[in-house]
């Protein structure tokens, strides 16, 4: 039987490694407050100039816009976040103007920004007993259209948010893949100096 892989080798923080992605969710509702709370965290990312370029488009499954947002993404993916709390799409705006532009220019790192976000939206999400499973597995062409999104913003993912449940709820091919996994060695990705194969 496969076992969790995520052992600390240095003082890494527990909450980044009891975050994962499940895909057993329990179908409960989750409260305007944790919700709040979640997006507050999110608001809190670091971007460039402080422009905050990342926005969250946002369905409670107990919502009229829950069927709509469900059918956004692929069929894989609506097989198992139907039973998620709430389902979001994160956006970021490609363009930026700073205090003093008159105009918007390319923004650089829009992505990176709308990353930071939702990193921290996930590790609020995992400290108040959920879990948040992001997902590029989404009609984008429909999304855009049918939640009205502006050119200037890119789709970046959708996020399914939801209290865990028991794995044996998922077929049976899921149910082995329902474990958190593991990741590259420190030295694999972070190199001292110039880049290194
Ligand atoms: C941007 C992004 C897109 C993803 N797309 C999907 C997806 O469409 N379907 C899915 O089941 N999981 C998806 N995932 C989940 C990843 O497979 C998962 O985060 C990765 O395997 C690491 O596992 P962990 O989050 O449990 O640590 C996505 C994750 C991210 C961050």
């Amino acid at each position: 039987m496969a076992t969790n892989p995520r052992t600390a080798g240095t003082s890494v923080e527990p909450l980044i490694l009891e975050r994962w992605s499940p895909r057993a969710f329990d179908g409960s509702a989750i409260s305007d407050a944790d919700l709040d709370t979640i997006f507050d965290a999110a608001r809190w990312a670091p971007s460039a100039f402080n422009f905050q370029p990342w926005r969250f488009l946002y369905a409670r499954r107990d919502s009229a816009s829950w069927s709509r947002f469900l059918g956004l993404l692929l069929p894989f993916n609506q097989s198992w976040a139907e039973r998620a709390s709430v389902l979001i799409f994160a956006l970021s705006d490609t363009l930026i103007q700073g205090p003093t532009a008159t105009e918007p220019s390319p923004s650089h790192s829009h992505s990176f920004d709308a990353g930071a976000a939702w990193a921290l939206l996930a590790l609020q999400a995992t400290r108040l007993g959920y879990h948040a499973h992001g997902m590029t597995g989404i009609d984008f062409e429909r999304t855009r259209a049918e939640l009205d999104i502006p050119d200037r913003f890119r789709i970046e993912a959708a996020i399914a948010i939801g209290r865990i449940a028991d794995k044996s709820i998922l077929p049976e091919a899921l149910q082995a893949r329902e474990l958190p996994s593991d990741r590259k060695k420190i030295t694999d990705v972070a190199f001292e100096g110039n880049f290194s194969r």
